[in-house]
């Protein structure tokens, strides 16, 4: 048995996420956690809201709401549509914490001890009007380049100029439209990374088993242009964590918040300090500290392509820098974009299907088994609504669903509701034995290796087997000649329910306790020798007839979702 940390890279806490959202980050990492816990690994599981930043303090401000209150309110609803995905987090924390404030300005003061902060004198544009810096992005005027006049501060998104605040004529705040802005002097922390680039560089070009799209995007970053940038860690907010040297004040540094960028990753560790303080766990420092045990630990971390930088820079910057003995991570798990409908999800244009909508219209295990078996690992994957309703409905209803319903109520009609007995497994059987453990030994192959859609389509192999037994062996008509070959065959498919139901269970869970609770069975282990998994419900095991596991997607569903999430949600 060994020790698995798995975190999925936590989203923001301003609004609903998006099944893009969800495919490249949680759901791998709850499919992951929850396979590796049923082959008996010891697993913390670890997600949390990432509550800090100028996109959260404007989201409450448009909700006419307390920055505080909002975050608490946004991360309960987070929490409460990730339980509907059953996304099994052992915590979901929030990066707002107070055990996250004290351990980001802990790190804070380590790195400076280390020589490793200096302080950088800039100007940036204060608007009089919010009473606050702006960042670039908030700013909007019309372009010195080409005369579109909305744009932004950091570039313009008519004709793709870099800009400067400064060059913008006519310049005004996005938060409240006022022209009162001025150019004033600011005071910030930066982290000095270049120091570290050659530790950086030797820990990447260590990481051979890597994803390609991990290493690629990394070492772009440790490369390209100037290599590695010291990066500033501080800015001019209200809402953040404090910018403290531990528990001391900064001086200079008063009104000031660190960076959400530096917080956030910092929020995986203390995020298994709340999961402690919770009641949950114990002894959290096994987890995290190479001293304290964490070394025999494999910590694996799922993320979307745009923040891969983050993680395999900026955050392990920080671990390093401090010369302490942190848990750096093994294994980055990143992902491409999922598309959607011929154009990209938009979380600011309401473009899309959002996790609530979705959990609303089918449940969880629907878009789960679609999501995670078209996952967008080696390139971007598009959603279409054909495309859902074709393979939902082939998948799930007419392979995996078809199996289960036709041998439970064959046996409920023919037989009992209890596993008939018949004959011995014969030649028949053993072809599929040796055909199954094959397949299950290839599923167990990509699951290991994180192969999310290699592992689906050997899934999916894996239940069409089923299908092809029954339609070979064909008990309906072996009854009318041979009742006891009949009733051989249906008590290897009933076995082969409890089969399915322990290897889907990662993907589709509900479905999974659902075959389970039929076969009135709680024998669950991961299968080491397929014969004997498939001997496990004896003659006379009572079972139920499931209601239909899966329905069908019409075409009128169909047609109506797709014009329903085309755009505008507020
Ligand atoms: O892209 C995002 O949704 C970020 N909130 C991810 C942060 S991951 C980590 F650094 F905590
Ligand atoms: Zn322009």
């Amino acid at each position: 048995m060994a020790r698995h940390l798995i975190t999925s890279a936590i989203p923001y806490i301003n609004g609903i996420k998006h099944l893009g959202n969800l495919v490249g980050s949680q759901l791998p990492g709850d499919l992951y956690a929850r396979y590796l816990r049923q082959r008996g690994h010891e697993v913390l599981y670890l997600c949390a809201t990432d509550e800090h930043g100028t996109p959260a303090e404007l989201a409450a401000a448009k909700a006419g709401k307390p920055v505080a209150e909002y975050c608490a309110e946004l991360h309960d609803v987070q929490a409460e549509i990730a339980a509907g995905f059953r996304l099994s987090f052992d915590h979901f924390g929030r990066s707002s914490s107070p055990q996250n404030h004290k351990l980001t300005q802990a790190f804070a003061a380590r790195l400076a001890d280390m020589g490793l902060i200096r302080e950088v004198t800039e100007e940036q544009v204060y608007s009089v009007a919010d009473g606050r810096f702006l960042p670039d992005r908030y700013i909007e005027g019309t372009c010195p380049n080409c005369g579109f006049e909305s744009a932004r501060g950091d570039q313009c998104d008519n004709c793709t100029k870099q800009l400067d605040p400064t060059d913008l004529i006519n310049p005004h705040s996005t938060i409240s439209g006022s022209t009162e802005l001025e150019v004033r002097e600011t005071k910030h922390l930066y982290l000095r990374q270049s120091e570290l680039k050659d530790d950086l560089a030797k820990w990447i070009d260590s990481k051979k088993d890597w994803p390609i799209l991990t290493t690629s995007i990394a070492k772009k970053w440790l490369n390209d242009g100037d290599g590695l940038q010291d990066r500033g860690i501080t800015r001019d907010l209200d809402w953040g964590v404090p910018v403290q040297k531990g528990e001391a004040p900064w001086p200079g540094m008063e009104g000031k918040v660190f960076y959400v960028w530096f917080d956030a990753p910092i929020e995986y560790i203390a995020c298994a300090q709340e999961w402690q303080d919770a009641g949950k766990g114990s002894d959290w420092e096994r987890w995290w500290r190479t001293d304290k045990g964490a070394d025999d630990v494999t910590y694996t971390q799922f993320m979307g392509k745009d923040n891969v930088p983050f993680h395999t820079l900026s955050f392990p910057a920080t671990i390093l820098g401090s010369q302490e003995p942190w848990k750096l991570v093994d294994y980055i798990k990143s992902f491409n974009y999922l598309n959607y409908d011929g154009g990209q999800f938009s979380t600011s244009r309401g473009r899309g299907v959002f996790m609530d909508q979705a959990l609303a219209i089918l449940p969880a295990d629907y878009w789960r088994w679609w999501l995670l078996s078209h996952a967008p690992e080696t390139s971007d994957a598009e959603f279409t609504w054909a495309n859902f309703q074709t393979d939902v409905n082939k998948d799930l209803a007419d392979v995996l669903g078809n199996f289960v319903s036709r041998i439970t109520k064959f046996c409920r009609s023919k037989f009992s509701e209890a596993v008939p007995e018949g004959v011995a497994y014969g030649a028949a059987e053993e072809k599929l034995i040796a055909d199954l453990t094959k397949r299950i030994r290839a599923y167990e192959d990509h699951m290991d290796a994180i192969e999310v859609r290699k592992a689906a389509a050997e899934l999916r192999a894996i239940w069409v087997l089923g299908n092809e037994y029954l339609q070979a062996g064909a008990p309906w008509t072996t009854f009318k000649t041979d009742p006891d070959t009949a009733a051989m065959q249906v008590r290897l498919g009933l076995n082969l329910i409890r089969l399915y139901a322990v290897l889907s269970a990662p993907f589709i869970p509900d479905a999974a306790a659902q075959m389970l609770d039929a076969m009135q069975t709680e024998k669950a282990d991961w299968p080491a020798d397929i014969g004997a998994a498939l001997q496990t419900l004896p003659a006379g095991h009572a079972f139920t007839v499931p209601e239909n596991l899966f329905r069908k997607i019409t075409d009128d569903e169909r047609d109506d979702w797709q014009t329903r999430f085309a755009g505008t949600r507020d």
